[in-house]
């Protein structure tokens, strides 16, 4: 391959967690310590060009800009590719995400998953799917489920190789639930997840409990996916988000993620499912709120959250498929 020739480009959508992950079991391995069940949300996206570096050096732009902050994990997960691709060239990435970074969108996941997808297919590497989440993985826990779509269970298997399986258990087109997202604060979050992680495994009292109770989320979670049992869905949905967010706020010094509108949204969402509309909420690092919605609900959700003093915007999207290939 010329260099600077050819731009192969990748998008992958952020997905939501509604069985959630905080914790780590190995931090340099980047194994998570709980398991987790997202849904991939189709209507965000990033996307990623890379192609074979002119200078022989690696490269990132983000939204057109460098980036010193982001650089190195990029890298890092560049370096991961090349020894399992057997590529020993220098790459120039190039990303874009359509919505906003780092305020607890789950930016990391796509702009990862986004990543590995191109540049395996650059280095010619032939990975699989599995093996492409899993690299995503180490990156990035959240980025491992955004190379699928629809609903996505990661689950643990400690002490094998690979520790973590990542699996569709049920296309968005099964069960095409809705999302809307409601803005409350646009930016970057001040407690990068990784950090947040680490204090809460080793100051909160509950973090033994969280990681106890994942397996049972999670078995409760995928039960409701596959019955697509909205209630169920939305009982041990919220339970994970707010059982995360009480041990976040047990960790020293507690991290504190909701703002003023935040619990205001939660509070709207759950009166409008007490008077028998089918939505629920999910939060996670960062103060927007996620609605999830039956497609009927989503106007009269979406009206009711506008009202709520302190939403800036709210983005609507539908489930999606995982990272896929733009030809260029
Ligand atoms: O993998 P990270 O660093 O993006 O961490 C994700 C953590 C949460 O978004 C809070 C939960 C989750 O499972 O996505």
């Amino acid at each position: 391959m010329t260099p600077g020739s050819q731009w192969i480009e990748a998008c992958a959508h952020p997905n939501i967690a509604l069985v959630k992950y905080w914790g780590k079991l190995d931090v340099a391995a980047n194994i998570p310590a709980v398991p987790s069940l997202s849904i991939t949300l189709g209507g965000l996206q990033t996307r990623t060009r890379v192609r074979l570096s002119r200078d022989g050096k690696d490269h990132f732009l983000f939204e057109g800009r460098a980036r010193p902050e982001m650089e190195q994990r990029v890298i890092g997960c560049l370096d991961e590719l090349r020894r399992e691709c057997g590529f020993s060239g220098a790459v120039e990435v190039e990303s874009d995400n359509d919505f906003p970074t780092a305020a607890g969108l789950a930016s990391s996941a796509s702009g990862f998953a986004a990543l590995v997808l191109a540049a395996s297919t650059m280095m010619g590497g032939g990975l699989s799917r599995e093996k492409m989440s899993e690299l995503a993985r180490r990156a990035s826990g959240s980025a491992a489920r955004s190379l699928l779509g629809g609903f996505v269970e990661l689950s643990l298997h400690p002490g094998e190789n690979p520790p973590t399986r990542t699996r569709e258990i049920l296309p968005a087109s099964e069960w095409p639930l809705e999302v809307l997202i409601a803005i409350t604060d646009s930016s970057a979050k001040s407690v990068s997840s990784t950090a947040g992680m680490e204090l809460s495994r080793n100051t909160s009292p509950y973090y033994g409990a969280w990681v106890d109770s994942s397996a049972e989320d999670l078995r409760g979670a995928r039960e409701a996916v596959l019955n697509r049992d909205f209630e169920a869905l939305a009982e041990i949905s919220e339970h994970s988000c707010l059982k995360m967010h009480a041990l976040m706020l047990s960790t020293r010094p507690g991290l504190l993620y909701f703002k003023g509108a935040t619990v205001g949204c939660l509070h709207l969402i759950r009166r409008l499912r007490a008077e028998g509309r089918p939505v629920f909420f999910t939060v996670d690092a960062g103060p927007q709120v996620k609605a999830v919605c039956l497609p009927e609900a989503v106007e009269e959700v979406r009206e009711a959250l506008a009202e709520v003093p302190g939403v800036l915007d709210i983005l609507h999207s539908p489930l999606g498929e995982g990272a896929f290939l733009i030809e260029t």
